[in-house]
């Protein structure tokens, strides 16, 4: 949120309403700077003054870690983030990465396709960006309600990586399964009934063993959530050249027409 002192420069402290960080008398809500800038101000106004402002500092920080925790219970139980992941941020990403990213983060394009080797920060980036989609769907919710978290089932975005996937859907070959291969197929192209999976990340393109069926599963889902415009990003430790070969040029070509393509050069 904009920092909005200059607007509340008359606002005082006494009308602070401390469990929301909201003053009474503007109805504004004060953004962490904010209150730095008014802690300065209003230090000189004596005790009364400072009491009321580091309740309401207290209160923001447990409120912020609140929602840490909350977002990190989300990120593992309903995403499918691996935990080495779990504290990747947009923080972390340079302003030449955010550069680069600012068609997908903007809406502009659907997808991101993330090549290179390994460690240079491809999953780190992805988890970033699920992270980050996760507060904005929260953040119209919590403004009415500030301390209840709650971000909906089809909003939460989904990891997973391809070989995991592709074994999950070969498991739904065995007849006691839960979910038929044509339920699961539908999570994970995004047209399910519940929408689930409107955000996916499928992580290590090309790591899987390849087969025809494979190969196939693979196209199929991509290039239906081409159709069905889905936010989707891919990441592999091949080049979409070598993808085009190691599969076939349908695929490559259905990533380039989803997919702004992001080479990393390493953290
Ligand atoms: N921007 C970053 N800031 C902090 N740690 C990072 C960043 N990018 C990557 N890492 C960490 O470096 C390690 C390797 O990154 P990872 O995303 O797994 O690389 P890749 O997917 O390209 O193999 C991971 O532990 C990851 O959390
Ligand atoms: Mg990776």
């Amino acid at each position: 949120m904009k920092s909005q002192i200059n607007m509340t420069g008359s606002a005082k402290l006494s009308t602070f309403n401390q469990f929301q960080n909201t003053c009474d008398e503007h109805g504004i809500i004060f953004t962490d700077k904010d209150i730095d800038v008014l802690r300065d101000r209003f230090s000189l106004y004596g005790d009364e003054y400072q009491s009321n402002l580091m309740s309401a500092i207290r209160k923001r920080a447990e409120l912020n870690n609140k929602r840490q925790k909350h977002i990190e219970e989300i990120l593992s139980e309903s995403c499918n983030v691996p935990k080495r992941y779990m504290a990747a941020k947009k923080e972390d990403l340079s302003a030449e990465v955010l550069k680069e990213i600012d068609a997908f983060t903007t809406g502009r394009i659907e997808g991101l396709f993330l090549p290179g080797g390994p460690g240079i920060g491809k999953t780190h980036l992805a988890v970033s960006l699920m992270r980050e989609s996760i507060l904005s769907a929260e953040r119209d919710i919590t403004f009415q309600a500030p301390d209840r978290f709650y971000v909906k089932q089809y909003l939460r975005p989904y990891f997973q990586a391809i070989p995991d996937l592709l074994s999950e859907i070969r498991n739904t070959f065995d007849d006691d399964n839960d979910l038929s291969e044509k339920q699961l197929m539908e999570k994970y192209t995004g047209e399910g009934k519940d929408q689930n999976h409107s955000f996916l990340v499928l992580d290590d393109l090309g790591s899987e063993k390849k087969t025809d069926w494979s190969e196939q599963t693979i196209y199929t889902l991509i290039d239906h959530r081409y159709r069905n415009l889905k936010r989707t990003i891919i990441t592999s430790n091949f080049s979409l050249n070598e993808i085009s070969k190691k599969y076939n040029d349908r695929s490559a070509s259905r990533i380039t027409e989803i997919c702004e393509v992001v080479t990393l050069k390493g953290i």
